[in-house]
């Protein structure tokens, strides 16, 4: 097929492809080259700020399917027995920036939209179940911690160690990140989370208390630190050019969505607090529920206009799946919406990545970048007399809540029976991890605690880690102090 010729961005046909015009062939330039100046001034427009958190990653589309029958648990559209959604996901690391490689060690984000018949549900998870903090006020100095200084621009061990001794409730987490799942082989052979407690609540409007597992079906793989370190420096891009060439090939992804259901009252009684995001509930109290499958089978067109600019928000909630009392997750919910109407624009909900597939019938209207035009026969204010819509309660299910009544305060939450911050880190290390992974786990540790943490931070780090499990903290000390020794 014949190439048609360029235009301006206005449709109008281009003079040329390579040259500006000027004053005879030897220039100067003519300030009325409008074309030049419209191609020079898009190009110094070609980026919006990166995400703050999470800016490097990659994404692709597919289809959710409902395979099992929950309805028993929750309404919600996308989780009733045969449906199918279309769904985007997004993976990326967290404290890197857009050109970091993929294979630094970092959580993984595992950001899921779901465009359902009643409105978009995002669950925007990681590739483990728990995380560093447990109250949203911790976060901005939890990222500065892990991100670059503002003196040197530097990334520094130090201050990541100094901020997790400081706070032994992200002992959890950063056993997790420590280990194997702390740098997987690709996106497509890690689990996700939604990490939170959701709830979901039936049409009867019986609620439960929810957590979302998402199980790799290519089986859990991952680099070792040696290796990994090796790959940053031959492809940055390894992940994103993996997940690429997978979906090219007609080789899609899939991920099996299995759910652990809590019933509402036993919240209440359940040995540890079942809102607090460091910790995970024991599958012999839960056991997993398989909900359907979960298949990536289409790479975007515009990596920028589909993945760049995606926004997915824990508040982006659905009838049938509502929040729960953890901090983070109320945190969250003010937290991403804020931002996309920065990073993006305050129009950033009619992009079509982000734009539902049914209709919208808000009061919403102008602002920077509006492009769809509002209803001609809608009034721009409710309640009003003259046909427009009016919001009906019967259809949402957001104030089916939880219960509370308490004075404000700035606390901590209560602590439970089985409540620490060490003790399923150190289940972890003792009962799921095998000889193998204990020893790379100790390994990785101690060459990152080599990698410019100094005293006292050090000697918190060996504090630390014997409080998760005293045999591996003592590991971790000897192998550090015994390459001191050695390179005094
Ligand atoms: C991205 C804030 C905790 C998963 C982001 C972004 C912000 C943010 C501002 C950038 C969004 C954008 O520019 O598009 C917070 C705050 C948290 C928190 C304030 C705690 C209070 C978490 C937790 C998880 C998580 C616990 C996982 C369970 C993600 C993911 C992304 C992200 C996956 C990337 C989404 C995408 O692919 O666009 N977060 N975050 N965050 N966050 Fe969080």
């Amino acid at each position: 097929m014949a190439q048609p010729y360029t235009t301006n961005d206005f449709g109008a046909p281009a003079g040329s492809d390579q040259h500006s015009l000027t004053v005879g062939p030897n220039g100067p330039i003519l300030l009325q080259d409008h074309y030049l100046i419209e191609k020079l001034a898009h190009f110094n427009r070609e980026r919006v700020p990166e995400r703050v958190v999470h800016a490097k990653g990659s994404g692709a589309f597919g289809t959710f399917t409902v395979t099992q029958d929950v309805s028993k648990y929750t309404r919600a559209a996308v989780f009733q027995p045969g449906a199918t959604t279309e769904t985007l996901l997004r993976f990326s690391t967290v404290a890197g920036e857009q050109g970091s490689p993929d294979t630094w060690r970092d959580p993984r984000g595992f950001a899921c939209k779901f465009y359902t018949e009643e409105g978009n549900y995002d669950l925007v998870g990681n590739n483990t179940p728990v995380f560093f903090i447990r109250d949203p006020i911790q976060f901005p100095d939890f990222i500065h911690s892990q991100k670059r200084r503002s003196d040197n621009g530097l990334r520094d061990h130090n201050i990541q160690w100094d901020f997790w001794t400081q706070v032994p409730a992200s002992a959890h987490q950063v056993t997790w990140l420590m280990g194997d799942r702390g740098i997987p082989k690709t996106y497509r052979h890690m689990d996700g989370f939604g990490s939170h407690t959701y709830q979901w609540i039936n049409a009867a409007g019986e609620r439960f208390w929810v957590k979302y597992h998402f199980k790799t079906e290519q089986g859990i793989d991952f680099f070792t630190q040696e290796d990994a370190d090796a790959m940053a420096g031959i492809d940055a891009d390894y992940h994103r050019k993996d997940l690429w060439e997978a979906i090219e090939g007609g080789n899609f992804p899939r991920w099996t969505l299995k759910v652990q259901i809590m019933p509402y009252d036993e919240a209440r009684e359940y040995r540890f607090n079942p809102f607090d995001l460091t910790k995970v509930w024991s599958q012999r109290d839960y056991p997993l529920i398989e909900v359907g499958t979960l298949e990536l089978n289409r790479n975007p067109q515009d990596f920028f206009a589909e993945i760049e600019q995606a926004a997915f928000s824990p508040s982006t909630l659905v009838p049938g799946i509502g929040l729960s009392p953890d901090k983070m997750l109320l945190g969250r919910v003010f937290a991403y919406a804020d931002t996309h109407r920065y990073r993006i624009g305050p129009n950033y909900a009619q992009l079509p990545v982000n734009a539902p597939k049914v209709d919208v019938h808000s009061y919403s209207q102008a602002g920077p970048m509006r492009y769809q035009n509002y209803p001609k026969d809608r009034p721009v204010y409710a309640p009003n007399s003259y046909g427009g819509p009016h919001a009906d309660a019967s259809r949402v299910t957001e104030t089916d809540a939880w219960t509370t009544d308490s004075e404000f305060v700035r606390q901590a939450y209560t602590l439970r029976a089985a409540d620490d911050d060490f003790g399923q880190a150190g289940t972890l290390v003792r009962e799921v991890l095998d000889d193998a992974a204990r020893d790379r786990l100790v390994g990785n540790i101690a060459g990152h605690l080599l990698g410019g943490v100094t005293e006292p931070i050090l000697v918190k780090a060996f504090e630390y880690w014997k409080n998760v499990d005293a045999d591996l903290g003592a590991r971790v000390e000897n192998v550090v102090r015994g390459a001191q020794a050695q390179a005094a």
